[in-house]
């Protein structure tokens, strides 16, 4: 996927000025972008960095725009990385390779894979993105993150203008997190990841819910899909429907001994144990015990199923966002002592 050395100075990129991005995002916020190009190839990621170096302006990128929260007027570049293509194939171990480009939807990879009858990712199935996105975020859902599947990742590397590959280790991958999101990654871009799906399947059936949903039914890979979908559908809200960023915050993890005194006074709080004598606590129970599900703030607001999701009722911005985070932040820290961090990429 490198391009020629060189290539790139032929390359022309449309670079467009004052660019709304709301439809760009699942939270569907509104927001202008000061510029914006899309970038389908390396070569035309190398032009839009080269004219925003010359224009002097600030770099964000945007894969499927389901984890951001676009502020009303970002400042810079946004360059939406949008190269494609997929290969999927059984190597010699009998292990399955799946190849994407970071602009293809994650979503897309996951049906894909399950139809050609390699199992592994369907426990992803329905997380709204790009494989770019993915990666960044490390995705994790009904029992299973990207990082146990990921292989390796290709970038493009802007400080020695250079295509590399990092393994999986070399990504930092933990919990919503990898080096994608740091200081020591803040010059990388996502070009492709490479997928490990095991060459013999068994099922991830850790999440509660996951055993009762399949029933009687065999346990195959496009069973547990249509599983995971079903539980979806019947718990997340649609961003084609009602805006929003999927899970606004992340699960706070906190020292066990921290926990303790809450976990006694609050039976029902939902923890996770976690290595290092760390527990993972349910934010979506810590905010409705709060009292914040089904509130409403103006145009955003709690979504009545699921205090985990700020929802978007048409013409919101970042700053109704952001406002209601606040309050909600402050309520949870006022009767729980306990800080939530917010999950979405700001764009700003
Ligand atoms: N809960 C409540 N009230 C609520 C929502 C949840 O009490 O309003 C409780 C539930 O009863 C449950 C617990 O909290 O016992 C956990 O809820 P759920 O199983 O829905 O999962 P979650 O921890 O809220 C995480 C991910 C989701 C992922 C699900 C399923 C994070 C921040 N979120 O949510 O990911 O789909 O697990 O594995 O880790 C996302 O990141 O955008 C996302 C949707």
């Amino acid at each position: 996927m490198s391009g020629g050395a060189g290539l790139h100075r032929n390359t022309m990129i449309d670079l467009k000025l004052d660019v709304p991005l709301e439809g760009l995002t699942t939270f569907g916020l509104r927001s202008t972008a000061e510029a914006y190009a899309e970038a389908a190839t390396t070569d035309e990621l190398r032009a839009a960095l080269a004219a925003a170096r010359e224009r002097n302006l600030p770099v964000h990128f945007l894969g499927g725009g389901a984890n951001t929260v676009a502020m009303p007027r970002v400042k810079g570049l946004v360059v939406r990385v949008t190269m494609k293509g997929f290969d999927a194939r059984r190597a010699a171990d009998g292990d399955v390779l799946v190849t994407a480009a970071a602009g293809e939807v994650w979503d897309e990879v996951v049906s894909r894979t399950v139809a050609q009858g390699f199992g592994g990712l369907e426990n992803l199935a329905a997380v709204p993105g790009t494989v770019g996105g993915a990666v960044v975020q490390n995705i994790g859902a009904y029992g299973l993150e990207l990082a146990e599947r990921l292989e390796s990742v290709t970038v493009y590397d802007r400080s020695s203008e250079s295509v590399r590959m990092l393994t999986r280790e070399a990504c930092d991958f933990g919990y919503r997190h990898s080096i994608f999101k740091t200081e020591a990654g803040k010059d990388l871009v996502v070009l492709s990841a490479t997928l490990r799906l095991p060459g013999e399947w068994s099922p991830v059936m850790t999440y509660k819910g996951i055993d009762e949903a399949l029933g009687d039914a065999e346990p195959t890979p496009a069973a547990l899909e249509a599983v995971v979908r079903a539980i979806r559908a019947k718990k997340l809200p649609d961003p084609k429907v009602l805006g929003n960023a999927g899970s606004f915050f992340k699960n706070p993890v906190v020292p066990k001994v921290a926990a303790r005194p809450l976990l006694t006074v609050h039976q029902s709080l939902v923890a996770y144990p976690l290595g290092g004598a760390r527990v993972k606590l349910a934010a979506g129970w810590l905010i409705e015990q709060a009292g914040f599900k089904g509130y409403r703030s103006g145009p955003v607001g709690v979504c009545e199923n699921h205090a985990l999701i700020l929802v978007n009722y048409g013409g919101a911005t970042g700053e109704d966002v952001l406002r209601l985070m606040k309050e909600i932040t402050a309520g949870v820290e006022t009767k729980f002592g306990i800080a939530l961090e917010p999950e979405p990429v700001f764009l700003e």
